[in-house]
């Protein structure tokens, strides 16, 4: 059967056509879910479109929505006829046999009524991207969290979706690493291919305090980028070697984190270097880049520095050589014309916002970007500490995300110690896994992604409001009872239906089911707002809020002791349902739920 919105769409547009003729029968009604549905003022759907067309015909709004109300034929659809509200709000309350009907289509859908996209793109998801012998910080957490749910959403829409992860591997800072790491090898007469490096951060601070201290040092280490540069073979060693210590402490954060990136994802900054001098030659033949002090650059229209000067994107430096805005020119191009991506999701802070407004400007200057392709820069802001400042350690470091997994693991498992006393520590290490990576990344995707938000221990791992805790615990909530019902009719105990098999006939009855109903039929429209907007938080608080209906539902309408077979097994249906749908949508933000506490 076709969805709520498609069959309100058709009936609307017949209206339309008997009301004002073929002419307008085929504008979008504007049809809407009702944010307080059930609420008899709003009814569960509404219809926003008389205004709009009021002022293309020249009539009254209210009229024209009387006009939709008497042409509407809502016999079989809504519970009764549309009511005008405002200046021309129409309310459609939605007939029980179709929500009963609607329900039971999706609870028999693995898609749980999400189609997959009618135009299925390849979407390159840039995100994670950290610097090689450097721990990732907090920034890279974000970039993280948040690309991985988004590529999970437009994954499971159908789409091809390509992960990148931009690993900032190339630099003038290597000359440094790699002298240090030279050094260090002479001084020990030890090759250290084979030694791991315990902290990067570490061998980064040891490198710095050399190249600022000696200047010997700083001299060699300038050379040795140009070695590196040439491809001096022992230096290259050294650089691989930094590299792939580097990706083993990338993918154990990522493990942790249930991340889907790996090695097969990292196309690095240093994968683009020869490709370089083509995409400035492309420029420069194109009369797009320009000669500025010895340097080769862009300057796209609108880009100004405070004092009024053009800002430049720097195709090749006056010393000859390229950096991030050349490798990203580099990079969308390829994305482009080699990897067949028509749209390009960028996942970096929001410090960013004007590099990646530039590069797209050159880009479509350059004709790579068109109208067939979408580039968006996916913008995050800052985790600010209590105090309001940037998220810091105690000791004023930036935050390595190693040190804020084990936090996360350790106050989770004093959170379910104090909840309950009578887990094994076992049980309580897997709970609190779960629990504790689940709440902060949960707090990270439920925050509108633009703003910064506050990082607070206690309130994301609490087990009321807007966070993992309190979702993954109604999930709990739910399997426990299955399991009693299980134990009650004897017919199964332990490991019992995951799904409930040949879906019973869904009861829509009391209002408390009804809302909850109404909630779950809006999965579909969550799920594609989220693809488009590309804002997690629109899934959570779609999650949160089906939750909430859930409990209010579950303190109202009783499901094991519900006054007869019928209902109880209904209920039973609908709970589970409510229980797919939570486990899903955590999924698709990258959190996994477990099925008892
Ligand atoms: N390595 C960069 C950083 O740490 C992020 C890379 C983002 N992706 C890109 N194509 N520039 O800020």
């Amino acid at each position: 059967m076709p969805d709520v919105l498609t069959i309100l769409t058709q009936r609307c547009s017949d209206a339309l056509r008997r009301a004002f003729g073929e002419a307008h029968a085929h504008i979008d009604p504007l049809i809407r879910a009702s944010a307080n549905p059930s609420g008899k003022q709003f009814g569960d759907y509404q219809v926003n479109l008389a205004m709009s067309l009021a002022k293309v015909i020249g009539q009254k709004p209210r009229d024209v929505a009387e006009k939709i109300v008497t042409a509407f034929d809502w016999q079989g659809v809504c519970e009764e006829a549309p009511t005008i509200a405002g200046p021309g709000f129409i309310n459609l309350r939605l007939a029980r046999p179709l929500l009963e009907a609607q329900l039971a289509d999706m609870a028999g859908d693995e898609r749980l009524g999400v189609p997959t996209a009618t135009h299925a793109e390849t979407v390159v998801v840039d995100y994670s991207g950290p610097n090689v012998a450097k721990e990732m910080h907090i920034g890279h957490f974000r970039a993280t969290v948040i690309g991985d749910a988004l590529a999970r959403v437009l994954e499971f829409q159908g789409h091809q979706v390509i992960r990148q992860n931009h690993l900032g591997d190339w630099g003038t800072q290597f000359g440094m690493l790699i002298e240090h790491l030279v050094e260090v090898e002479s001084s020990t007469g030890k090759a250290l291919d084979k030694l791991p490096i315990a902290d990067l951060n570490e061998l980064y601070r040891a490198a710095k305090k050399r190249f600022d201290e000696d200047a010997g040092f700083a001299d060699r280490a300038r050379k040795r980028v140009v070695a590196l540069q040439a491809g001096d073979e022992k230096t290259l060693r050294l650089w691989r070697y930094l590299i792939d210590e580097s990706k083993r402490h990338f993918n154990a954060a990522y493990q942790r984190l249930g991340i889907k990136l790996t090695d097969a994802d990292v196309r690095a900054e240093s994968f683009y270097n020869p490709l370089l001098p083509d995409v400035a030659d492309e420029l420069e033949s194109s009369k797009l880049a320009v000669h500025s002090d010895g340097a080769l650059c862009v300057f796209p229209p609108g880009y100004q520095a405070e004092d009024g000067r053009p800002v430049p994107v720097m195709v090749r430096k006056s010393d000859g050589g390229y950096g991030y805005d050349a490798t990203d020119l580099a990079a969308l191009r390829f994305r482009i014309r080699k990897l067949g991506a028509t749209r390009i999701v960028y996942v970096t802070d929001s410090r960013q916002k004007q590099h990646f407004a530039m590069v797209f400007a050159v880009a479509k200057m350059a004709g790579w970007l068109d109208d067939t392709h979408r580039a968006e820069h996916v913008a995050f802001g800052t985790i600010l500490g209590e105090d309001g400042k940037p998220f810091k350690s105690r000791s004023g470091d930036t935050v390595k995300l190693a040190d804020l997994l084990d936090e996360a693991r350790v106050r989770a498992i004093a959170v379910i110690a104090r909840k309950n006393s009578d887990t094994t520590e076992a049980q309580r290490e897997t709970i609190a896994s779960a629990i504790g990576i689940g709440a902060i990344k949960y707090a990270d995707l439920s925050s509108d992604r633009i703003k910064d938000y506050v990082f607070n221990w206690d309130r994301m791992l609490s087990f009321d409001g807007n966070t993992a805790p309190y979702l993954i615990n109604a999930y709990v909530r739910i399997k426990s009872i299955f399991r009693k019902a299980g134990t009650q009719t004897g017919s199964g105990g332990e490991g019992l239906p995951q799904r409930v098999e040949a879906v019973p006939t869904l009861i829509v009855a009391d209002s408390a089911e009804r809302a909850l109903a109404l909630k779950l039929l809006q999965y579909a429209s969550v799920i594609e707002s989220v693809a488009q907007s590309l804002e997690p938080h629109r899934l959570c608080t779609f999650l949160y809020e089906l939750a909430s209906l859930f409990h209010q539902f579950y303190e109202k309408c009783p499901v094991l002791t519900a006054p007869d077979a019928a209902t109880r097994d209904a209920r039973l249906a609908l709970c589970n349902l409510v229980a797919s749908t939570l486990k899903h949508g955590l999924d698709l933000l990258g959190i996994q739920v477990i099925e008892q506490m």
